[in-house]
């Protein structure tokens, strides 16, 4: 039961890149389970920045095998350009370590363009990244979807790309206005996709269950956050795949007992890309201080992201729902040089008080944060490696977040460097 999963407490970019790559140095298997290049993971290694989107930042240590499995949604272009930046840069020298499944669901030039078409038409738009997720998905739950292992058979695969055209084409003309698509192009353009995913393609959930019988530690790593969750984020402002712990095992074929410790990261504040509820955004000078200190833009598509104060009303309700054992506190250095911190303990909603978020999503513009008042600091954190080198301001923020929120801080992340994080409990160990 040394197994680890990480996961986002809040709206995505948390940070899991960066402890992700951290803590693959303990673990010799790191799988990737859901979301696809939607994701941005930033790592800074040797003062290089490095953005994967697809391939589990563990590939960035020699020996490690990582898995993209199959609750993904892979786009073969970007992949293709992962692969030959990091190997650019001295990576994967063996491709043996990395494994795609068979079962992976492909992102097709379709699913982008109807994720793009979708958006400009749509009044109350989501702010999708344009990747093609959502209709992604949306094939993969209907059955019309094309795997990795369907495209690596040129007939099935030229068959299935005639048979989703027929609907997509009539969609794209009759409903959008807008260029149909040529079979003939697709089947073309994707050969090259073949003879790359053939390289790579594995049964991984054989592999994982190989891995589990012979004690091999795994790692799993989730994309975006709780509250981009289908089931259980702030619906429809949502990505379209579970974002949450329980998704492990479905998006991977681990058996729900190989986890026995699930890492929660959230940053010191909260920040949100796209549109949709939250209640502790800060549409002032405030927000745009923290955007700017923390470079909140978006590591896919370089949107300003929306800043705000920690809400623990979010995050305790997503340590529930992904049995959180310990969490790691990311950018506390973000706060360095402000006179007041604000935590939102509670929603007022009319005259009642909420602890837990609405049900409904359409209650959060009426909910009011009420907040809690903290002392700052107002000294620097960055690069601080000890938790007794903090000064005492950061320590009793960081002291009242865990009362707050009932789980204890085991990572802190006190800037992008690898180097930069204290650990208190390693969840290896
Ligand atoms: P989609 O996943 O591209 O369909 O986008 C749906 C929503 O999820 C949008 O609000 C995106 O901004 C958001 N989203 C998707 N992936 C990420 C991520 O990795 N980090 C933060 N937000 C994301």
């Amino acid at each position: 039961m040394s197994n680890v999963g990480v996961v986002g407490i809040q709206w995505g970019d948390e940070g899991k890149g960066k402890i992700i790559d951290i803590l693959s140095e303990y673990a010799d298997v790191i799988v990737r389970f859901q979301g696809g290049a939607n994701a941005g993971h930033t790592i800074v290694v040797g003062g290089k920045k490095v953005i994967l989107h697809l391939i589990p930042s563990g590939i960035l240590h020699e020996k490690k095998y990582c898995i993209i499995g199959n609750g993904v949604v892979l786009d073969p272009g970007i992949l293709e350009q992962e692969i030959n930046d990091l190997k650019s840069i001295g990576y994967i020298k063996d491709d043996k370590r990395l494994m795609i499944s068979g079962l992976t669901h492909i992102i097709m030039p379709y699913h982008k363009k109807l994720d793009m078409l979708r958006e400009s038409k749509k009044k109350n738009k989501i702010g999708t990244t344009g990747r093609g997720i959502g209709p992604a998905y949306e094939d993969k739950v209907s059955r019309m979807g094309i795997r990795v292992i369907d495209l690596l058979d040129k007939k099935m695969f030229s068959d299935m790309v005639k048979e989703n055209l027929e609907i997509k084409n009539f969609i794209i003309k009759k409903y959008y206005k807008d260029q149909p698509f040529k079979a003939r192009e697709i089947i073309k353009s994707y050969e090259v996709y073949r003879k790359l995913l053939k390289k790579y393609t594995t049964d991984t959930t054989q592999f994982i269950h190989k891995c589990q019988q012979e004690g091999k530690k795994m790692l799993f790593e989730g994309a975006q956050g709780t509250y981009l969750d289908v089931d259980h984020g702030t619906y429809p402002f949502v990505t379209s795949s579970n974002t949450v712990s329980g998704n492990i095992f479905s998006g991977s074929g681990a058996p729900p007992t190989s986890v026995g410790y699930i890492l929660g990261i959230c940053k010191a504040y909260t920040t949100r890309v796209g549109e949709g509820p939250f209640p502790t955004e800060l549409s002032d000078e405030t927000g745009e201080r923290i955007r700017k200190i923390g470079g909140e833009y978006g590591a896919t598509t370089n949107r300003p992201r929306r800043c705000g104060w920690f809400d623990a009303v979010i995050v305790r309700r997503a340590l529930k729902l992904n049995g959180v054992k310990g969490l790691c506190m990311m950018k506390l250095d973000v706060l360095d040089e402000f006179d007041k911190i604000r935590v939102c303990t509670k929603y007022k909603l009319g005259n009642r008080f909420l602890t837990d978020p609405p049900m409904a999503t359409t209650s959060y513009p009426k909910c009011e944060p009420v907040y809690e008042d903290i002392d700052g600091w107002n000294s620097p954190t960055r690069g601080i490696t000890s938790y007794g080198d903090l000064p005492l301001n950061a320590r009793k923020y960081l002291k009242r977040l865990e009362e707050i929120v009932g789980v204890n801080i085991d990572i802190i992340s006190t800037g992008p460097e690898r180097e930069s994080t204290i650990v208190l409990k390693n969840p290896f160990e």
